[in-house]
């Protein structure tokens, strides 16, 4: 038996996309029509947490016998056996990639160092097995003040060709990915961007439309470690949700991908060259600027209803002299992410509650885990102004 998402029919492809970009959708189970032919069963691969986020756990899990999928081009692990041949594929088997990030038509893949020797082997299997990628990386971690992924390229499709390892001379890395229907334009190699966090950015946009319901207007938003903007494509795409807004970076490569993102999204005049801190209109501002100095800034102090702090290892440390932007009179929300040890939680949920106005709500939930007793975690406040 396998886990399956009923899901109906009109939802189909929003629901394959926010899987495919989580890693969650079963690589070798077919979607199949319900019993009564009125829902869509989709399988959910091993990766898939028991408990879905929103917008995933709208729809009920059915346990179900899977269909293979028959139809199926070999998968990558069947093509390398057939390069390095059974017994080799066995000896090293805890070893092989176990899940990799897909960002447009590129792989970002991480290869343990036991298998390293067959990595050639691996990224271009991956290329046969998905004919729709252009790139395979290798992912050697995320790293720096920028937090962007050291990558290698291992395997390029050049026409007809793969080119692999030593013959590849250049990767085109800047892509276009699609999230919810908006498009955003990010570059995997120069500044941070994870198709992992749809369903979080999806969750921070329907809290911000309970927050605007609340407020009885639209909203203004400030996300000072914003990348690429991937939490504002969210946001800025719906109706009548976004008033003000606050998108900043210190990274000058995530800024220039912002502005092309924002002028795209807000159809305002932006010119991604200007990467310096910059009130466009009214209430636009982006540009490159450390989150530290924009409560030094006299016209961005407290006028914020929703900030996003998406940066994991610093969040506790980064909310303190952020608080100033924030326009405590009203309800207001913050939503970030957070990496801390299991045994931490109460103390940080409790170090945060202190610095807040009274009766504010902070609730933190286990999304993964980083190791054993470290979680990474999304944060949620709200305060009722
Ligand atoms: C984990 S990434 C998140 C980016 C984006 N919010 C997203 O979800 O794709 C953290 C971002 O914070 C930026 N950053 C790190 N320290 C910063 C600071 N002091 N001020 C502003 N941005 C900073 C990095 O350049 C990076 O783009």
């Amino acid at each position: 038996m396998n886990p399956h998402l009923r899901v109906s029919n009109s939802d189909v492809q929003y629901v394959i996309d926010i899987l495919i970009s989580e890693g969650w959708l079963s690589n070798n189970l077919r979607i199949h029509e319900s019993e009564n032919h009125d829902f869509r069963l989709i399988p959910l691969g091993p990766m898939c947490p028991a408990k879905l986020p929103p917008p995933l756990d709208n729809y009920p899990i059915s346990m179900k016998e899977g269909v293979p999928d028959s139809r199926k081009r070999p998968d990558w692990s069947t093509i390398l056996r057939g390069k390095i041949g059974t017994d080799v594929l066995s000896k090293y088997e805890p070893f092989w990639p176990k899940s990799h990030e897909i960002i447009g038509d590129i792989m970002i893949l991480k290869i343990e160092a036991e298998v390293r020797q067959f990595r050639e082997e691996i990224s271009e299997s991956m290329l046969l097995a998905h004919p729709k990628l252009r790139v395979v990386l290798e992912d050697r971690g995320v790293m720096g003040t920028y937090r962007i992924r050291d990558t290698l390229p291992l395997a390029v499709r050049s026409g007809r060709d793969l080119l692999l390892g030593t013959k590849i001379n250049e990767v085109r890395s800047k892509v276009d990915v699609k999230e919810s229907g908006c498009i955003i334009t990010c570059d995997p190699v120069t500044a941070y961007y994870s198709s992992r966090l749809q369903t979080e950015r999806i969750h921070t946009a329907d809290e911000a439309e309970e927050l605007r319901d609340q407020i009885g207007n639209s909203i203004n938003v400030a996300d000072p470690f914003c990348g690429v903007g991937p939490a504002l494509a969210h946001l800025v795409n719906r109706p009548g949700l976004v008033n003000s807004l606050l998108a900043s970076d210190l990274n000058p490569n995530a800024v220039k991908l912002l502005n092309e993102n924002l002028s795209r999204w807000t159809k305002k005049k932006i010119d991604p060259e200007v990467t310096a801190f910059t009130k466009w209109d009214g209430n636009l501002w982006s540009g490159v600027e450390d989150a530290n100095n924009l409560p030094l800034k006299k016209d961005l102090r407290g006028i914020w209803n929703l900030l996003i702090i998406n940066l994991p290892h610093s969040f506790t440390t980064c909310l303190a002299p952020l608080l100033p932007l924030m326009d405590f009179e009203k309800p207001s929300l913050i939503r970030g992410r957070l990496v801390c040890k299991s045994d931490d939680l109460e103390n940080i949920r409790s170090s945060i509650s202190d610095l807040l106005p009274a009766y504010s709500d902070v609730k933190i939930n286990p999304r993964n885990d980083y190791s054993p007793s470290v979680k990474l975690c999304s944060v949620t406040i709200r305060t009722s102004g």
